[in-house]
Formats: C-alpha cells, structure tokens, sequence
C-alpha cells in the first residue's frame, strides 16, 4: 500500500475532535515493528494514565507505550527534574517506528534521527513528531493528553 506523506500526516494527526490511531501505520511499507512496548488503556477523553514505579528513574529513561486496540505507540521519555515527554513513535518522514537511542530517537528505515522534544537533529525528515502534554503527579503516576 502506497500512501503519500501529506495523507499519512493527516491521518495520524490527533484530531481535536477525537483521536485518530493509526489503524494504517501496520500497513505501511518499510516500517518495522520492534521494541518492546507496554499496552495502555486510553480514556475515552484521550488521558493515558500511566504508572512509572521502578521504571523512568533517569534523564533519558523511556518507555514504548501500545495504545490498547490500536498500533499506535508513544514514547514516554523522561527529561531533566520531574517533567517527561510523549512523543509520537512513527518517524515524520515515511511512518517507519522510532527506535530510542541514548540520546536521541533514530529512524532505521533512512536514518533521520530527533531529540527527545521531537524536533528533527538529522533528515529526511523534516517536520517534527507530535508530542502530547504530560503532567506527573510527583509520584508514580504521568498523565499523557492525547486531544
Ligand atoms: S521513514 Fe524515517 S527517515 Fe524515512
């Protein structure tokens, strides 16, 4: 299956008045499923709780979530201090599936690699991933905003 970028990007877009999850990612050519990742529940208001004890300690940590019923995945990456990001795991430029480095994410497919804000570090690509509001609790609990 063909798919232009521009029909892809709006597709995967979180749409304000619902989510869209990506039904279409499995079907792209080139891309490959990989990581590990931890299913999660979506409300329906687009909140995804998720609990980090023992996981996320340092700078830099991440974690693949799979959103329940869909093939759509997020980054949860935690940043300096208490404050995390959630990133769109699918690549901008041709929808391959991110791979978490060290310090940055890296595309397999044609080697674009963005930071953990999500901005592009090195093409193709060139639009940055979607990224989602987070808040934490200051405990165990991150809350991820899809809407
Ligand atoms: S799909 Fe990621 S660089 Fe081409």
């Amino acid at each position: 299956m063909n798919i232009s970028r521009k029909d892809f990007l709006k597709k995967t877009t979180l749409l304000s008045g619902g989510l869209i999850l990506l039904p279409v990612i499995g079907n792209l050519s080139g891309c490959s499923a990989s990581a590990e990742s931890t299913k999660v529940t979506v409300s329906p208001e687009g909140i995804i709780k998720y609990n980090i004890a023992g996981t996320l300690k340092n700078p830099g940590d991440g974690e693949l979530l799979e959103l329940e019923k869909t093939d759509s995945k997020i980054l949860l990456i935690k940043k300096q201090g208490n404050s995390f990001t959630a990133l769109n795991s699918v690549c901008t430029h041709k929808g391959c599936e991110l791979v978490k480095k060290r310090d940055f994410l890296d595309c397999p497919c044609h080697g674009s690699e963005f930071d953990f804000s999500g901005k592009v570090i090195k093409g193709p690509a060139s639009e940055p991933l979607q990224s989602f509001k987070t808040e934490f609790d200051g405990k165990n609990t991150v809350t991820i905003f899809l809407k």
